[in-house]
């Protein structure tokens, strides 16, 4: 027996309170992410009066019944029905806390009702999807990564935190940071992209901004990097897929992410739904506690995706949701997500002597700490102040950062006879395409909280800008996936009759997101089509792509004048197009994912190992590792984007090419704005290890800075590279760097820049 058995009587609620009160003290001693001594000791005083089912229900996590808000689209009705007895259940202390609902008042009254009327007075754990803004939408988190500043990320996430903690939330399941190399994959859009390292900053600035200074400030949001890991690698880009990958490209490539999210203080993490080598994460001990808990000393929590822990027995390792649970618990999985199994099957478990209690117990222990350090105990009120949700819900500060950070998400692929920016009057315009005027497709495939109403569209970013709005016409040309009548002829006057087209075609947000896996990452047929007609008119064509992933670009597209991404970017899309496409901003946004040539390289990016028979040029098809038709070479590569200026990349300055096993090396050169505007320009430093006991990536990216410059201006740029950016995982999984010879380059994108080599010398003996 583990704890008091139940009762309501009033002695023991008080008996209750006053472990409660024990824990509100120590909370203020405690700082970021660590607890004292004296947290530690009232949280073993609380789990010392709770019963098995009590500590069940903490490890019990339900998708909020009543307070679902705007979302339209949600997970399948996958777990159990409780909206009936939501309040008995919390009554019972049968549920940590619910998810994906929000509203200051209503929670405060569920909370009101965990706090005086259950046994133990433990109060509940809000959390949700809040991936890039709540009400206030900010450019999809890939769209995000394109800015290639992870300081704008921090501060999205922390507007998003405000907004999100004011409607009473305390956790988000964000950051999302799995890598995305395969374009199929729809969720692509959720994550930082294809590169380890790029995606390791953003995780860490997501992190920051979400959490804040302290847990526990009402604006702090409890960050939970997920899905823990590999889920990016799904086999065939197939949601929900398999996965196999060897143990270097996990740890170089999948975990950094994780671990940059947790160094920054993430203190939640969810596990995957799919499996990795044939184990589901939801089953992973070795990864969930021997990498995660033990080596890596990550003291949160980690919750499991919905229903995964249910889904073990589809994957065929467990028989029976009985065992299913026993797998899960004993894996590391603390916190069950919507399927009711651990509320189920841990007291008869424990019960059985099948689990030993001590198990339930660590989980209790990390979930009960992660509300401590929320500061809950002290306030079980926190964040649910509705006077506070009416402040700072869609503030004009929040809205503005929405436009800034939407700008900077732009990335401009080709700007042909610099037909781009444009004139704001004089000239007319048609806007052609099925994304013109639509705002069903601004937010995104997953911001369920999204207040849209305001959102502005392409069309009306035009009429806010354009000195005289009757110079702009506007046809649809066709709908995203189908043919309207005289949808083509319309659209082939009005470009006829225009001296300039934009041309806004794409992706459905519903094309991208889960379970929105494609078999190609083409145009839809139709868009295709109405873009033939309309370049095939001569009239110069701009392209506005919207997307949530990288598309394959065929036919007349590529010959288009001027091609942006512009993702999916949130409620101020229109005005941050107009503030690009007209020059009041340059664009300054790079591309977080290789644009092949042909949708069927999938799976496509730029940090691929060489192969035996590489492919030399482009034009070089005989013998070599290609497809036959098209070349290796991206047509747009990873870190491309175009700006108003031009840049000009001084000689590389390594010193004298050598770098001690133990010191560094200063990688330098000088940055000229030789274009006429002041623009910024994003250096990436890649490196090569020419030779190495295992064949290492043809490039990979280690630094990134972006950089202001007025016309005419120079910067020195100089990057430090040290032993442990040179690092790998040898063949004994061994993390080595190997001495020798490296080449390094300082580029504006991966398949381009200024190079020069290196030595990494030996250590010296005895060192
Ligand atoms: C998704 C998670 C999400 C959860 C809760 C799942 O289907 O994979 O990313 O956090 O639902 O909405």
């Amino acid at each position: 027996m583990t704890g008091d058995p139940p009762s309501t009587t009033r002695r023991s609620f008080l008996a209750g309170a006053s472990s409660l009160a024990l824990l509100a003290i120590a909370q203020r001693v405690c700082g970021q992410t660590r607890s004292s001594p004296a947290d530690e000791a009232a949280i073993e005083a609380l789990i010392g009066r709770m019963t098995v089912a009590e500590k069940a229900g903490q490890l019990s996590l339900f998708a909020d019944p009543i307070r679902i808000g705007t979302q339209d689209r949600i997970n399948p009705d996958a777990g159990p029905k409780i909206d009936e007895n939501l309040a008995q259940r919390i009554r019972e202390g049968r549920l940590v806390g619910l998810f994906n609902g929000t509203g200051a008042a209503a929670g405060r009254e569920l909370q009101r009702l965990a706090i005086e009327e259950s046994r133990l007075g433990i109060p509940l754990l809000f959390g949700g999807d809040v991936l890039h803004g709540l009400r206030t939408v900010f450019p999809i988190p890939l769209g995000e990564a394109a800015s290639f500043d992870p300081a704008l990320a921090e501060r999205t996430a922390r507007a998003a935190a405000v907004e999100a903690t004011a409607h009473g939330l305390h956790w988000t399941f964000a950051p999302m940071v799995d890598i995305g190399r395969d374009q199929r994959w729809g969720r692509v859009a959720e994550g930082a992209g294809e590169d380890p390292h790029l995606g390791s900053l953003f995780a860490a600035a997501r992190v920051r901004g979400f959490q804040g200074r302290r847990l526990s400030d009402p604006d702090s949001l409890l960050a939970c990097p997920k899905h823990f890991v590999g889920y990016g690698a799904a086999i065939g880009g197939m949601e929900y897929n398999s996965v196999e990958m060897s143990e270097q490209t996990l740890h170089e490539v999948y975990l950094p992410p994780f671990k940059a999210a947790f160094d920054a203080g993430a203190m939640s993490s969810m596990s995957g739904f799919n499996d990795l080598n044939g184990v589901p994460l939801t089953a992973h001990r070795a990864l969930l506690t021997g990498l995660l808990r033990e080596r890596w000393k990550f003291r949160g929590l980690v919750v499991s995706d919905y229903t995964a822990d249910r889904e073990l027995i589809m994957h065929g390792v467990a028989a029976d949701e009985r065992e299913a649970t026993r797998l899960a618990i004993l894996a590391g999985v603390d916190i069950s997500m919507q399927s009711d199994l651990y509320n189920q099957h841990l007291p008869s478990l424990v019960d059985s002597g099948e689990l030993p209690v001590a198990v339930v117990d660590d989980a209790v222990r990390r979930v009960l700490r992660i509300k401590q350090l929320l500061g809950l105990f002290e306030n079980p009120y926190r964040s649910l102040d509705p006077a506070v949700e009416r402040r700072n819900t869609r503030t004009t500060s929040a809205r503005q950062l929405a436009r800034e950070s939407a700008r900077s998400s732009i990335v401009l692929l080709k700007n042909r006879g610099d037909i781009l920016p444009l004139r704001k009057a004089g000239q007319k315009i048609a806007l052609i395409g099925p994304f013109g005027a639509d705002v069903a497709n601004l937010a995104g495939p997953w911001a369920p909280f999204a207040d849209m109403r305001d959102a502005v569209s392409i069309e009306q970013g035009l009429l806010d800008t354009l000195r005289d709005p009757a110079l702009l016409e506007t046809v649809k040309g066709c709908d995203p996936e189908q043919e309207i009548r005289g949808g083509f002829e319309r659209a082939r006057a009005a470009a006829k009759d225009a001296d300039v087209v934009l041309l806004a075609i794409g992706e459905t947000q519903d094309m991208s997101g889960e379970a929105a896996s494609r078999t190609d990452i083409l145009l839809p047929i139709v868009q295709q089509k109405l873009a033939e007609i309309v370049i095939a008119t001569g009239t110069p064509t701009i392209v506005l792509l919207r997307n949530g992933r990288a598309l394959a670009l065929e036919g007349a597209v590529r010959d288009a004048h001027a091609l942006l991404v512009t993702w999916f970017l949130g409620v101020e899309t229109g005005h941050a197009i107009v503030d690009i496409l007209f020059g009041d901003h340059s664009p300054s946004g790079r591309l977080p994912v290789s644009f092949p040539q042909s949708a069927g390289q999938q799976p496509f990016w730029y940090a691929h190992r060489p192969t035996g028979r590489p492919q030399t040029t482009a034009e070089d098809p005989y013998w070599k590792a290609r497809y036959r038709h098209v070349s290796n070479e991206p047509l747009f590569a990873f870190g491309h984007g175009l700006t108003y200026s031009r840049f000009e990349y001084g000689e590389l300055d390594v010193g004298d090419g050598r770098m001690a096993w133990d010191g560094s090396l200063s990688v330098r050169m000088k940055l000229t704005n030789t274009g006429p505007r002041e623009a910024e320009e994003v250096v990436q430093l890649y490196v090569h290890d020419r030779v190495a006991s295992l064949s290492r990536p043809v490039r990979e990216l280690k630094g990134v800075q972006k950089l202001r410059l007025a016309v005419g201006a120079s910067r020195d740029v100089s990057f430090t590279l040290r032993r442990a950016d040179l690092c790998f995982y040898d063949a004994q999984m061994k993390l080595v760097a190997e001495p020798g010879e490296f080449s390094v380059w300082l580029a504006p994108s991966a398949a381009s820049g200024v190079a020069k080599t290196f030595v990494l010398e030996s250590p010296a003996p005895g060192g």
